[in-house]
C-alpha cells in the first residue's frame, strides 16, 4: 500500500506547477481565458513583505505576460476565525494600495471584495450539496485553521471555508490559482466540486473546469525572530513601513553570536532568512550575499538587508503614498472592479441555473 503524505502531494504540485509556469510563458498572450487567473487575501491587516516577495510579485508577473486577472479581497472570510470584522474598510483600502504600488493594473486585473457579488456567493448553496461534512472536517486547512484559533469552537464558516473558496475560484471560471503551500487541500476540494457538479448536475457537460495550483518558487520567509511571520508577533516589515521603521526592525532581528556570515539554512536559520530576504530584493542568491559580507558579522548583515529592504521598496512605498492622497479613485477602481465580477458571476449563476433546470 502507498501512503501519500502532504509532502508528496506538494512535490507533485510544484512538478506541475512549473510545467504550468512553462506553459503560460509559451501561451498566455494568444489564449488569454486558458490561464485566467483568480487569487486573494483575506483584509485582517497591511501586508508584509512576505506577502510582497512570494505572491504580490507574482501577480504582476502574470498580468504583464497576458494572463487575464481576478484579485478576491475575501472580507467575508475574515469572521471565520475571529469575532470582529475588525478595522475592514481601512484593511481593505490598504490591500488595494498595496495591489496598485505593486503594478497590479486595474484595467486588467479585476480587483473587488467578496461581499459585494452575491451571485458569487450563492453559488456556496449548490456547491454546499457536493460536499460531505467528513471531507470538510478532515481538510487539512480546516483544521490548521481550527489549531491556529486558540480553542474556538468550529464556525459553520470555517467549516465550509473550502466551498466559499471553490464558489470565489469557479465563479469566474479561473484556471490557474497562485497559492500558498497551506491551501493546496482547498484547491483539491474546489476541484472535487468542479467535478462533480458537471458529473451530477450537467450531465458530464464541463460547466466549471478544474483549476490547478500554482505555487511561487519563493521559500517560505520567516519572521525577524525567526518564528512565523505573523502580525499580531510584530515580527514583519509592513509594505506601507517606512525606511527609518524598517531600518529600526531588522536591527532588532535574531541573529547568531558567530562573526562570519555564511548562508547555512539548517544551522543558522535566522541568518539564512536574513541573506534570503535581501537575497530576493536583490535578485542574487543568499550564498553570493553572504560571501560579500563575510566577516562583517551581524551588524554589516543588517545593514545589507536594510538597505535592499529599503531599495527594493522605495518605488512602491512612494507610489503607495501617491495613491493614499487620492482616496476618490480607490474607491473608483473597487466600484468597478466589483461591476465587472458582478456581470462575470450573474452568467456563471445563470448557467448553473438553467443546468439545473432552475430557469424558471
Ligand atoms: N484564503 C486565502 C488566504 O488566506 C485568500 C483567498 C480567498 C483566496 N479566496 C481565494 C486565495 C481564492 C486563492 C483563491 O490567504
Amino acid at each position: 500500500m502507498t501512503i501519500t503524505t502532504e509532502r508528496d502531494t506538494y512535490a507533485a504540485a510544484l512538478a506541475s506547477s512549473a510545467m504550468l509556469d512553462a506553459l503560460i510563458d509559451e501561451r498566455a498572450a494568444q489564449d488569454p481565458t486558458r490561464f485566467r487567473m483568480l487569487t486573494g487575501d483575506r483584509p485582517t491587516g497591511p501586508l508584509h513583505i512576505g506577502h510582497y516577495l512570494a505572491s504580490l510579485r507574482n501577480r504582476v508577473r502574470l498580468q504583464e505576460k497576458g494572463v487575464e486577472s481576478f484579485v478576491v479581497i475575501a472580507d467575508y472570510q475574515v469572521i471565520t476565525d475571529r469575532d470582529s470584522v475588525g478595522e475592514i474598510g481601512d484593511n481593505v483600502r490598504g490591500l488595494v494600495l498595496d495591489y496598485l504600488a505593486a503594478g497590479l493594473d486595474p484595467a486588467r486585473t479585476t480587483i473587488f471584495t467578496h461581499s459585494a457579488v452575491p451571485a458569487l456567493n450563492q453559488l456556496m448553496l449548490p456547491f454546499l450539496s457536493l460536499v460531505t461534512d467528513a471531507e470538510l472536517r478532515r481538510n487539512p486547512t480546516v483544521k490548521d485553521e481550527l489549531a491556529l484559533s486558540e480553542g474556538r469552537p468550529l464556525s459553520g464558516l470555517l467549516l465550509t471555508y473550502p466551498v466559499h473558496q471553490a464558489a470565489d475560484i469557479l465563479f469566474c471560471q479561473a484556471r490557474v490559482v497562485p497559492v500558498g503551500r497551506d491551501q493546496l487541500p482547498h484547491l483539491e476540494l474546489t476541484r472535487t466540486i468542479a467535478r462533480r457538479f458537471n458529473s451530477r448536475y450537467a450531465a458530464g457537460h464541463s460547466v466549471f473546469a478544474e483549476p490547478e495550483a500554482l505555487l511561487g518558487d519563493v521559500p517560505l520567509l520567516m519572521g525577524l525572530d525567526g518564528t512565523k511571520m505573523s502580525k499580531s508577533k510584530g515580527n514583519v516589515i509592513n509594505l506601507r513601513d517606512s525606511a527609518d521603521q524598517t531600518a529600526a526592525r531588522i536591527r532588532s532581528a535574531k541573529t547568531d553570536p558567530e562573526r562570519r556570515i555564511t548562508y547555512e539554512p539548517e544551522r543558522r536559520p535566522e541568518v539564512a532568512n536574513l541573506l534570503t530576504i535581501a537575497a530576493l530584493f536583490r535578485g542574487k542568491s543568499p550564498a553570493e550575499l553572504a560571501e560579500a559580507i563575510g566577516d562583517g558579522g551581524a551588524r554589516r548583515l543588517k545593514e545589507v538587508v536594510t538597505e535592499a529592504v529599503n531599495e527594493g521598496l522605495a518605488g512602491h512605498r512612494a507610489r503607495r503614498a501617491e495613491l493614499s492622497r487620492d482616496p476618490g479613485y480607490l474607491t473608483t477602481v473597487l466600484h468597478e472592479g466589483n461591476a465587472r465580477a458582478n456581470e462575470v458571476a450573474d452568467r456563471t449563476l445563470a448557467t448553473v441555473r438553467a443546468v439545473m433546470g432552475m430557469a424558471y
